[in-house]
């Protein structure tokens, strides 16, 4: 097929724009690992025993006994009574099936150096890593928190944690160091893996020099572990701070593996939530991995000897933790995983990747897609991608043209794509096509897979058969979370205690059409998502106000064409503080608390906010603000004329910037 772009591609994306549903094209479907639907029925008629089915495709030290207790809802045991070990089932059962020298990732760094990690090469250096982060005194149950950029360590370092039973707590290189220690802080982690600095776009950004004033008042925090990366010079403080290569090289090489209890955590992995504390996400282990391998198996129709994985997601996000770390290694594959920005050092450079090893799966987030079309389609015909044959996407609603462009430009109209619904709390995707058999609707992200019930429900918790509710998710499943780290309390009260103890509320809304297919629709509490990145209102608010002088402030979302949503902060100084040139000064806070990625696009400046006369913020009016709709009902609120003058406000703020 001849590449498109310009108008002819535009005309294209119109017309496509009027076709329904797009079934998998014949060659795929009869290649694909799951051709036949009744595997939805199979797994409908008994779903423990299809859990356990998937559970078998793993190794266990010891088999379970028993496959589910939910004599305690929302609590949920997997597996109990098995023993499994996460790294092994990674790493050495393939090195053991004499698969040692195959290619686990195909690792590129900023500069367009090239490693070639072997599972053998991994499975040697998480061996020296486990017994180095033991001989600090690191065991099972000891949080290990890991802040790195997206180099080959990271993983080393995952999977040693895993090895020896070590909770990790990754945080994503974005958030700021002070996000980093309140994480440590919340999870008392006993050691922290980071790295001198992280190249950015061709500089080095010092990492460790930034986090070290943080790390002071952490009682808990026996440890330091630097990774040496760039060579940059950095702060080392004798009895605490370690370099990685020195306690690799001195560490023994051999670590056996030892199986852990089925519900022994894997790790804790802190997302935003409704309140300014973020949630500490609780997964453990047998119940993860069988969901991990199961979905990246099947929802990428993997064919390990052949395949070319490729999750483009960060590491520091739940993407990163199943489908770079643990779905793609437990099965066996192939994957890249690229250390730098897709627009650096250039705007093809995914495709000229994607074409120099020959990615067959590639998946990756509307917002990336979208940045990509804003680009042009010149910059991926510059390539052969040829090679690939199914893409996925992730994080936030897709718009059908980003979906068509995807298939079109990417996908050269013959690869399938699956829109995947899942979130941090899942573990691993939840609703998504089956890519031999579903016929994808562009935007839908079509059914529950095999195994997992979802609903779209009224606020009564009824099932809606077609139209918007409440998505919730009916019966429980391996890889949920099984609680909010330390905070069982706000485990129950934010998931399940709406339509009683099991019925998990996920936080979306949802559309369900005529045909039964879901149409997610975004988040109903005060999390924004911005490019597939949770926020959370408050936690962006409360950075804000610790500004000196600011009095108060409100953030809400605005729909933005490239990011999805975009932050809108409305904020109140105190008399007398001079707001000229203050925008920056607040985002580089923010930036400092939280991290660039929490920055709001727009900063209005009011002397008051909408509230109602007992001193309650009117969030839902500033959203009808942002999003320019006709106000509703203004007269219960203390000072009606604000509106008028924050509408004003927006408005012109938005006339400066176009
Ligand atoms: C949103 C990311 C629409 C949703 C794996 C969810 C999506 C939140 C999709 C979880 C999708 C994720 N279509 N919306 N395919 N996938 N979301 O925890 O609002 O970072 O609740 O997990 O992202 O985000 P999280």
């Amino acid at each position: 097929m001849s590449k498109l772009s310009g108008d002819a591609l535009e005309h294209r994306l119109e017309e496509l724009l009027r076709t329904g549903s797009f079934p998998p094209p014949p060659e795929f479907a009869q290649n694909a690992l799951w051709k036949d639907p009744s595997v939805v029925a199979q797994a409908e008629a008994d779903p423990l025993a299809w859990w356990e089915a998937q559970a078998d495709a793993l190794d266990w030290e010891r088999r379970w006994d028993t496959v589910l207790d939910w004599s305690d809802p929302p609590f949920a045991k997997w597996f109990i009574g098995g023993r499994i070990n996460a790294s092994y089932n990674c790493l050495d059962r393939h090195v053991e099936a004499g698969l040692g020298d195959r290619v686990a990732f195909h690792w590129v760094g900023e500069e367009g150096e090239a490693r070639t990690l072997t599972y053998g090469w991994l499975h040697q250096e998480v061996q020296k890593a486990a017994n180095a982060l033991k001989a600090l005194g690191i065991g099972a149950g000891d949080v290990v928190g890991i802040y790195l950029p997206m180099i080959p360590e990271v993983v080393v370092a995952m999977l040693a944690c895993a090895r020896i039973g070590a909770p990790h707590n990754v945080v994503f290189g974005g958030f700021s160091a002070e996000a980093v220690r309140e994480r440590m802080e919340f999870s008392e982690a006993k050691a922290l893996i980071t790295v001198d600095a992280a190249r950015r776009r061709g500089k080095a950004a010092p990492v460790k020099a930034e986090v070290d004033g943080h790390m002071t008042s952490l009682d808990r925090l026996e440890h330091i572990v630097v990774v040496r990366n760039t060579g940059t010079e950095c702060p080392m403080t004798e009895g605490r701070d370690v370099w990685w290569d020195q306690i690799l090289a001195a560490a023994d090489p051999v670590c056996p593996a030892e199986g852990f209890d089925a519900e022994h955590p894997l790790y804790v992995l802190y997302t935003s939530g409704s309140t300014a504390k973020p949630k500490g996400i609780l997964h453990t282990t047998g119940g993860y991995l069988t969901c991990a391998a199961y979905t990246h198996r099947h929802v990428f129709d993997l064919k390990p000897e052949q395949d070319v994985f490729w999750c483009s997601a960060d590491v520091g996000w739940v993407t990163g933790h199943t489908y770079i770390v643990y779905g793609p290694l437990m099965n066996g594959a192939t994957s890249v995983m690229y250390e730098g920005a897709p627009d650096y050092p250039h705007r093809a450079i995914w495709w000229e990747l994607c074409e120099r090893f020959g990615v067959t799966i590639f998946y990756t987030a509307p917002t990336a897609i979208r940045a990509c079309m804003s680009w042009g389609a010149e910059e991926p015909n510059k390539h052969d991608l040829s090679s690939l044959r199914l893409l996925g996407s992730v994080g936030e609603p897709i718009n059908p043209k980003a979906w068509l462009w995807y298939q079109q430009v990417i996908g050269g109209g013959r690869c399938p794509i699956v829109d995947t619904w899942w979130q941090t709390e899942t573990g691993a995707i939840m609703i998504s096509p089956m890519p031999g058999v579903t016929a994808a609707k562009p935007g839908s992200a079509m059914r529950p897979l095999p195994g997992i019930t979802a609903d779209v429900v009224d606020n009564e918790g009824n099932p809606i058969s077609e139209g918007q509710g409440l998505l919730v998710i009916r019966r429980p499943w391996p890889s949920m979370l099984r609680t909010l780290y330390k905070d069982p309390d706000r485990y129950v009260e934010t998931y399940w205690n709406r339509f009683g103890r099991d019925v998990y509320v996920v936080g979306d809304a949802a559309r369900m059409d005529a045909d039964g297919d879901i149409w997610i629709l975004g988040r109903i509490d005060d999390v924004i998502n911005v490019s597939g990145h949770r926020l959370s209102t408050a936690e962006v608010e409360s950075a804000i106000v610790s500004y000196p002088h600011v009095a108060e402030a409100a953030v809400v979302a605005q729909s933005d064409d490239l990011t999805g949503q975009a932050i809108v902060a409305f904020v109140t100084p105190e008399e007398g503080l001079d707001t000229d040139g203050l925008d920056d000064k607040i985002r580089e806070h923010i930036a400092e608390v939280i991290g660039k990625l929490a920055r709001p696009k727009r900063i209005i400046w009011t002397h008051d906010l909408p509230k109602t006369r007992s001193g309650k913020i009117m969030r839902r009016l500033l959203r009808d603000i942002a999003e320019g709709r006709e106000l509703g009902d203004v007269t219960t609120l203390r000072d009606p004329t604000i509106m008028a003058s924050l509408t004003e406000r927006i408005a012109a703020r938005q006339h400066e910037e176009d």
